[in-house]
This record gives structure tokens, C-alpha cells and sequence, in this order.
């Protein structure tokens, strides 16, 4: 039955905020960029031959989503196209508090909290107004000496070590954090245990397969009969299994493997090309009779470098040196330099602990014009009086000399 590779994204149910909720066309919005993100991330990673993708799109989403407010220009355009903002800023506010305070929730069996943190080099001034909206996105402000790289990297994971409850330890080497001047820093943590919990002893070796059928490896396939959800949404091509968490089901994980032939790109694609109405109509398909269900137990450690993926998504200038736009966070012009994540997820017969931290530095901008011979080049030497070609050459082959 499982041929192919399962693929999961964490939903919340809907009945979910205490707070007042927000339009539920924000929130499509919002999921629509976390499904592209996916789709692209998983395109990216593909190059590199590496099929175990997972990534937190709700921390990146948050960070650039607080940059937009600094932002203008097509750096501006680009972050409210690719984020999916609602126009008005002041929705893409409360929706960030609205989710701020759905991060925050404890109870026995599911814990789930974000924590973010703004770490600025004491000789930079920082805008108030942003220094206002990092507040209200609830950010946690800390002046420091960046040019202290190794300080600062101390400094960064001890904040991610303790949000993620010693999950993440390493977010950041010192290397990665030279001549930054800002670090936006989101830490997310879940762990939960399941509603219907597997039995250990039910634990055996499988098989596990490609879209085509073809046998790739063994996983350990924990077994369980029991009430969930499932139904064939012929929209996305795949069958689609709810296992939900805790006692209240507040929270579920949602896996989605293809229908026979269709590659897991495939199904990347229809889910972010589509609405997230399947997940309704799985719900109403209920969850009547028992179904015999085969997980297998995985871990997944990821430490990516997201700018590739954001700029499939259509954000480009902010990343760039010579373009990048944010007179609303500082007068010194900058752009951002890193975007990095790290995620761990580990499904067990017991329930998922999932953690990722997002780590985005910015830089200062050069400003002026630049050139840099570091690819190819042409040369022509003249005689200037005449313009008389002496010599003319190409440059291809590097070589140190
Ligand atoms: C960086 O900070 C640490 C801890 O405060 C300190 O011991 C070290 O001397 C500092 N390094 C530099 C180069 O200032």
C-alpha cells in the first residue's frame, strides 16, 4: 500500500483560535506559500539527490513578513507577491498575532510553542517603527556586538536550544554569522502524542517503494487499526490519511501518498496549485469504520539554506546586494545575506516531535557600483589616442599564479 514516498504537513484544526480569527482567505494565503515552499524546496533539494525535505514555512513566512514592513519598493512587491499578503498591512498584523497566540498552546499530551528573537549589532540603528512591529509580532529585541561572531552564535543557539526544548543545538556557526548586523531569529517546537498511539510490539520491517513500484529500501512499518479519517481527493491524485494528536485532536498530521504512478512532484504541485478543500471533504468523509494503517517510523534532519526556494517563489531583490530595499528597518541600506533552517522531525509509535529553527541575517548593502571579474572574461588592451586594439584575449581558465 505504501508505494511511494509519504509525505506530511502539520494541519490545525480549524476550531483552533482563541483569539479573534483571522479571515480564513489570510490563512489559505498563508498555507497556499507553505505548500509552494514545499514544491520548491523539494524541486531544490531534488538537484542535490535528496529526497527527505522538511521545512517550517510558518517561521520564514513570519520573518519576511516583518521585513515587509521595512520594506519598499520592488523588494516590497516582491515580499507581499511571494508571501501572499493581504494588502492591507494591518491584517498581515493581526494574522501574525492570531497565529502567535495558536503557537503558545500546552496541555498534557501536545505542546506546541513559537518564540522569536531580533538580535541587532548595538551600531546599527534600527528604525523604532520597526522596532514597534517586531513587538508586536512579539519578537524578543537584544542589542549586540555582531562583530563578536563567536559570542553571537553562542548567543543564538542558547535562544533556539531553549525554544526548542534541546532539540536544536547548533542553529548557527560563527562563520555563518560574519558581518551581519542584524539576525531574525523563529524557533518552533511540537511535540505531541498521538490520539490512537501504536503498539510497539506491532513494529515490523518493510518494504518501501518508488512511484514506479520499484523496491528502494526497508523502513520499520508501525501498525494500528483505528477510526481515522481517509479519502481520495482526485483533485491532488493521492490517498489521504488523517492521524490526529492528543486527547482533544486540536492538531493532526495529514499523509498524503500518490496514487499509483503519479511521482510525489506531481502531488507537490496539484497541492500548491489547489485550494486546501480536500481537507474538508476529508472530514466528511469521516471517520466511521476502522482503517487497518501501516506509518513508517522515520526521522528527518534537515539544515537548508532557503534562498533558492524563496526565489523560485518570486522573492529576488531582497536577497540582492545591489537592489535589496529596506529604508524601513535602518538608513543603513541592507539586504539579506542568509536564510537559514534547520528542521527535525521524528515520527515515533508514540506521537511526532518536530522542531526547526530559522535563522535570517542581513548585511550591509554595497552601495555604488560594483565589478568583479570572477567569471569569464574578455580583455583588450589599446592604444587610447587612436583606440588601436593591441592586444585581446579571453579569460577562462583560473589558475593561481
Ligand atoms: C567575544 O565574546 C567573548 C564572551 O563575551 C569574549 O570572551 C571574547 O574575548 C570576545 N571576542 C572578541 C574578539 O572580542
Amino acid at each position: 500500500m505504501w508505494k511511494a514516498i509519504t509525505y506530511l504537513i502539520f494541519a490545525t484544526a480549524a476550531h483552533a483560535a482563541p483569539p479573534p480569527p483571522p479571515a480564513t482567505t489570510d490563512l489559505a494565503n498563508v498555507n497556499q506559500f507553505a505548500l509552494q515552499l514545499l514544491e520548491n524546496t523539494y524541486a531544490f533539494q531534488e538537484n542535490f539527490g535528496t529526497k527527505n525535505v522538511a521545512v517550517s514555512p510558518l517561521s520564514l513566512w513570519s520573518i519576511f513578513s516583518l521585513l515587509a514592513e521595512g520594506s519598499s519598493g520592488d523588494t516590497f512587491f516582491e515580499l507581499m507577491g511571494g508571501l501572499k499578503l493581504p494588502r492591507d498591512l494591518r491584517r498581515t498584523q493581526s494574522l501574525h498575532m492570531a497565529l502567535n497566540s495558536l503557537l503558545q498552546s500546552g496541555s498534557q499530551d501536545v505542546i506546541l510553542k513559537g518564540q522569536s528573537a531580533m538580535f541587532t549589532d548595538c551600531s546599527l540603528e534600527v528604525h523604532p517603527e520597526f522596532c514597534q512591529a517586531a513587538t508586536a509580532y512579539n519578537t524578543d529585541i537584544y542589542s549586540v556586538d555582531a562583530s563578536n561572531t563567536t559570542k553571537l552564535a553562542h548567543d543564538i543557539n542558547y535562544y533556539v536550544c531553549i525554544a526548542t526544548d534541546g532539540l536544536i543545538t547548533n542553529a548557527v556557526t560563527p562563520q555563518a554569522l560574519e558581518n551581519l548586523r542584524m539576525v531574525l531569529v523563529d524557533a518552533l517546537y511540537f511535540k505531541a502524542s498521538w490520539t490512537y498511539q501504536f503498539d510497539p510490539s506491532q513494529t515490523k520491517e518493510g518494504s518501501f517503494y518508488d512511484s514506479l513500484g520499484k523496491q528502494i529500501g526497508t523502513v520499520n512499518l508501525m501498525y494500528q487499526k483505528a477510526p481515522h479519517s481517509l479519502a481520495y481527493p482526485p483533485q491532488i491524485e493521492a490517498q489521504v490519511l488523517e492521524m490526529t494528536y492528543g486527547k482533544t485532536s486540536q492538531y493532526s498530521m495529514l499523509i498524503l501518498v500518490p496514487l499509483n504512478g503519479i511521482p510525489v512532484k506531481k502531488l507537490l504541485n496539484n497541492l500548491a496549485t489547489n485550494s486546501l478543500d480536500w481537507i474538508d471533504e476529508l472530514r466528511e468523509a469521516g471517520s466511521s469504520t476502522d482503517v487497518d494503517c501501516l506509518i513508517p517510523r522515520f526521522k528527518i534532519s534537515n539544515k537548508l539554506d532557503m534562498i533558492t526556494p524563496l526565489q523560485y517563489s518570486g522573492i529576488h531583490s531582497i536577497f540582492d546586494a545591489s537592489k535589496a530595499q529596506l529604508p524601513g528597518v535602518s538608513d543603513t541600506p541592507l539586504y539579506v545575506s542568509k536564510t537559514l533552517q534547520t528542521v527535525e522531525v521524528e515520527v515515533t509509535e508514540e506521537g511526532t516531535t518536530a522542531a526547526s529553527s530559522t535563522v535570517v541575517g542581513l548585511e550591509n548593502r554595497i552601495l555604488g557600483q560594483r565589478f568583479e571579474a570572477n567569471r569569464e572574461f574578455v580583455f583588450l588592451i589599446i592604444e587610447r589616442s587612436v583606440n588601436v586594439i593591441l592586444f585581446a584575449g579571453v579569460y577562462g581558465q583560473p589558475s593561481v599564479v
